[in-house]
């Protein structure tokens, strides 16, 4: 493969996991079940990016199956999101590079509800952070937190270089969060994840304490934990399926620390924009949203982000018509931060704690952090 026996995106995409097996010691290369190519909003990537995605397509073709992280839009429903055409017609070029690769372009942070599902103790390379750290820590799969690049080469070559957190020494908790606190809807284990990410700084949590934790909750603690500064990867006591040795050090986890975490990702009362679905919604989720939304008109722009498989479950069950009527957009494979929302909106309420982050971080937002619940009030 290297020596380019296998055509240039081979060669290119072993020079990529060769370079990054050097760097950090790995022994050897291991074969992936799946890949979750990250990097595909054309706001990150610019012309650069859709160059080289255009150079790996002229002869790289998948090996094991690969799906997309969000693009910078719905890819069929840009014009009702506001998007310039222009970005449009670069953003499918950026899709296009990746059908001729035969990637599947459905583009969604949440790959696990859309057959992108890995069983435990499966090595995959996958990219996104709420993803890798839901697919490390709830399915019990091994993956270290990839680059666009390197989610590339593993997809184009089926392997990925072995360390990190493919490795069972370096997936073992370096301390306890025992949690003093309620924390009972996707929202507080969002704070939950700001809490115990930054007193993580980089290290493994078991998190005790909890005695019951949905998949939504699950997930919001996935993208939260990571965000603030954990590794991707967490322990629940009684809940996650990875074995950890206990460790000594205990940290607790008070109501002050969730409400002050709360407190500090409010900035604002003054929603322009909503946004529910980061990480993108479950089918659970659009449930809840339609029945929440069921008779109302929204008077602020609301946007569910949601990937496109699960909007057409949503469709069928009557859900997505509910949230339509409402005014409310379904915005299928994107969201509020990989879409070009810089200076359109001046601030966002939404039940996502990593949404807050990067809302601030890229878009520049004042934040609302709420629950579902009092997130569709204040678009109503
Ligand atoms: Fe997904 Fe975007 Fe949130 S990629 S995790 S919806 S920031």
């Amino acid at each position: 493969m290297l020596e380019g026996k296998h055509g240039n995106a081979v060669k290119k995409s072993m020079e990529i996991l060769a370079a990054l097996g050097n760097i950090f010691g790995a022994e050897k290369l291991i074969p992936v079940k799946s890949v979750q190519i990250s990097g595909v909003s054309y706001d990150n990537l610019g012309d650069a990016g859709l160059e080289f995605l255009g150079i790996m397509a002229e002869d790289g073709k998948i090996k094991v199956k690969t799906t997309l992280n969000p693009a910078g839009m719905d890819m069929e429903n840009w014009k009702a999101l506001g998007i310039d055409p222009e970005f449009a017609r670069k953003q499918k070029l950026v899709i296009e590079a990746f059908e001729r690769m035969e990637v599947e372009t459905t583009c969604t942070c949440t790959p696990y509800f859309i057959g992108n599902k890995p069983e435990f103790g499966d090595h995959i390379a996958w990219g996104e952070s709420s993803a890798v750290t839901y697919a490390n820590s709830v399915l019990g799969a091994k993956t270290n937190r990839e680059g666009g690049p390197s989610t590339i080469a593993s997809a184009l070559t089926g392997l990925t270089p072995e360390y990190g957190f493919h490795l069972d020494k370096n997936r073992q908790a370096h301390f306890i969060a025992d949690v003093k606190a309620r924390i009972d809807n996707p929202m507080l284990f969002g704070a939950l994840g700001n809490v115990v990410g930054k007193i993580a700084k980089g290290r493994i949590p078991l998190i005790t304490g909890i005695e019951k934790a949905t998949t939504e909750d699950l997930k919001a603690l996935s993208a939260s934990i990571v965000t603030y500064g954990g590794a991707p990867i967490f322990h629940i006591e009684g809940i996650t399926p990875n074995k950890t040795e206990t460790p000594e050090e205990k940290v607790t986890v008070t109501q002050e620390d969730i409400e002050n975490a709360v407190k500090e990702m409010n900035d604002t009362d003054d929603v322009e924009f909503i946004f529910l679905g980061c990480p993108h919604c479950s089918l659970e989720e659009l449930k809840k949203i339609s029945e929440l939304l069921d008779g109302k008109s929204v008077k602020k722009e609301l946007w569910i982000g949601v990937a496109r498989p699960i909007k057409k479950i949503a469709d069928e069950k009557g859900y997505s018509k509910v949230i339509e009527d409402s005014g409310a957009k379904l915005a299928c494979d994107t969201c509020h931060v990989v879409a070009p929302l810089k200076g359109r909106f001046h601030s966002i309420a939404t039940d996502s704690a990593k949404g807050i982050f990067y809302g601030r971080g890229k878009n520049n937002f004042k934040t609302i952090f709420r629950t579902r619940e009092e997130c569709i009030k204040l678009a109503v």
